[in-house]
């Protein structure tokens, strides 16, 4: 039905592995590691993904990233992810991990970080989709934790393209990990944040002049602060919006208030993503449909997009 959004060639840059492990595959890898899930079976566990806000889904996906344990456990998460790349015609992905979630319950970095790198060489090589990983910090925790875990990544430094900061945006602004991102830039790393996705536009404003960053994730409140809106128009600083992500965390109301080609229009340089594919309800293609459903974006518009976040790659 949406072939011709299959069709274009796209990237996807704003995509957390941890949040594209669908209720099949947790339920299987539960079963491999032994784990008791408090869901007696994936249809009740898809009927939880019902959000009011982001905390509410944190804390499911928190839970949901439990049953990953071993390097075999990142791998298949990461492969299947790269499966359905393939099948929507995305060419190249960046996507963020999260190591703090799996190393403060006793899972090595290594462990970790292998899984996920080994499966993305096969899908350069096997599938032709080429990639930069994102090392996300989790934003709720201290700075002295992020500390650590940059220093923990410093073996592996060429297995990363950036660092970003994800997870509770209320009550943690860029500011709080300033030093930590000065370090990282030292070290050679690009940046990203998440910065406006329930948090206001100074937020932006932090991760834009603190953070130093490449790309703005999320940044769909940037469109109430008209200083901050020139800024990004004037400098080109890429947006990664998901709008599945931001209708299921009420973040808009409704997908048909969602400003995605108001700013596309405005010349922002807006790209589409889909967050966490397994919770919100699809991936990039899915995401492209809902705009094209809810917002009639034409097949130009979608052009531009996808050009978009082509143009906006880090790697
Ligand atoms: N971690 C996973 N998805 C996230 C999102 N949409 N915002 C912040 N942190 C996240
Ligand atoms: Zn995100």
């Amino acid at each position: 039905m949406y072939d011709w959004l299959n069709a274009l060639p796209k990237a996807e840059l704003h995509l957390h592995l941890e949040g594209s492990l669908e209720p099949e595959l947790l339920f299987a890898l539960a079963e491999r590691n032994k784990i008791a899930l408090p869901w007696n079976d994936v249809e009740a566990l898809r009927s939880a993904y019902a959000f009011n806000n982001l905390q509410e889904f944190l804390d499911l996906y928190y839970a949901g990233a439990n049953v990953l344990r071993t390097e075999q456990d990142f791998y298949d998460l990461t492969w299947a992810y790269l499966l359905k790349c393939k099948a929507q015609n995305v060419i190249h992905s960046e996507p963020f991990f999260d190591p703090q979630t799996h190393t403060d319950r006793g899972i090595p970095f290594e462990v970790v970080l292998r899984g996920i790198k080994q499966a993305l060489v096969d899908g350069e090589k096997q599938l032709g989709i080429s990639h930069g990983l994102i090392l996300s910090f989790l934003r709720h925790l201290s700075e002295e934790e992020a500390f650590k875990t940059l220093a923990q990544a410093t073996p592996f430094r060429d297995a990363f393209i950036a660092v970003g900061l994800d997870s509770s945006e209320m009550g943690h602004p860029p500011r709080k990990f300033q030093r930590v991102f000065d370090k990282a830039r030292s070290e050679g790393y690009l940046t990203v944040a998440h910065a406006g996705e329930e948090g206001p536009p100074e937020y932006i404003w932090e991760a834009l002049d603190l953070l130093k960053i490449e790309r703005i994730d999320h940044g769909v409140r940037a469109i109430e602060d008209e200083r901050l809106m020139q800024r990004i128009i004037d400098e080109q600083i890429p947006l990664t919006v998901c709008p599945l992500s931001n209708t299921k965390l009420c973040v808009f109301d409704d997908m048909r208030q969602h400003n995605i080609l108001t700013m596309l229009e405005r010349g922002v340089k807006v790209t589409v993503n889909s967050d966490d594919p397994a919770y919100f309800g699809g991936y990039v293609t899915e995401n492209f449909a809902a705009l094209h459903e809810s917002l009639g974006m034409t097949q130009e518009q979608a052009k531009r997009l996808a050009q978009n976040s082509l143009d906006a790659r880090l790697a």
